[in-house]
């Protein structure tokens, strides 16, 4: 595994938008893996930026996204569809009809059955993964299993308080969500995880300061991957213990 340290955020995302960048320009018609949540806003901006001003070319790259909620409608504002238009899409020139998000509602079993079949014929260059505070990647939750493709999560309350801070009330926040099974993370060319936020301690100690793969901090399987790569800043690595 090859792990970064750091200065900081904004270093964190320029260093995380070089890695995405590098693959854009090599291969235009790539397949990006991409997420949600905080950690990966400010690779997004400085992605979003060197389209706009230095011409990083969108326009034929393909997207499939980890996970979205059951229940949220792809207009309803914390869906992760308007995450990824407001964060992303919408700054780049991607053609949206080559970027999928699972649907988070009608039936759940078809919308999986349809999230599999993208998935089966995506040849994903790099997934870009963000880490909950309990070491889910995705929506894949810790837990005695762990399950190879997209399927359906019911979320831990760690996830839910955690995920709470986006909505008016903490009952808002669904409890379930579609996600990509850790298989098809795992058969991604390039894995890019960004560990970013105060509430990440356990899990990137988990990750980077012991010998352990377990189903109980799903990050933990990135050590796997025989491409992986994982920034983290110095403040965390301070914190952990973490010296490379
Ligand atoms: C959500 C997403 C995850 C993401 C996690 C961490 O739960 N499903 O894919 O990694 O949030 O989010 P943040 O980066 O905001 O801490």
């Amino acid at each position: 595994m090859n792990v970064i340290v750091a200065k900081d955020y904004t270093e964190q995302s320029r260093l995380a938008a070089d890695i995405v960048g590098k693959i854009v320009r090599e291969d235009p018609c790539c397949c990006l893996g991409l997420a949600t949540g905080s950690s990966p806003v400010g690779m997004y901006q400085e992605l979003a930026r060197r389209c706009r001003e230095e011409g990083l070319d969108f326009s034929q790259v393909h997207s499939v996204n980890l996970d979205e909620y059951i229940g949220l409608t792809p207009d309803h504002d914390q869906s992760y569809r308007y995450f990824m238009d407001s964060n992303l899409f919408d700054s780049i020139n991607i053609d949206k009809k080559n970027t999928y998000v699972a649907k988070g509602i009608g039936d759940v079993e078809e919308n999986l059955a349809e999230f599999r079949a993208v998935l089966a014929k995506s040849d994903v260059a790099v997934q870009v993964l963000g880490v909950g505070p309990d070491g889910h990647i995705g929506f894949n939750e810790p837990g005695e299993q762990l399950y190879y493709s997209a399927h359906q999560e019911v979320l831990d309350e760690s996830t839910i308080d955690a995920n709470a801070r986006f909505f008016a009330t903490r009952d808002e926040v669904p409890r379930g969500a579609v996600t990509m099974g850790v298989g098809e993370i795992m058969r991604a060319r390039k894995l890019l995880t960004i560990i970013s936020g105060s509430n990440k301690e356990n899990a990137a100690r988990q990750l980077l300061m012991s010998d352990v793969i377990t189903s109980h901090c799903p990050v933990t399987l990135v050590k796997l991957h025989p491409d992986s790569t994982v920034i983290l800043t110095e403040e965390l690595a301070a914190k952990i213990g973490y010296v490379g």
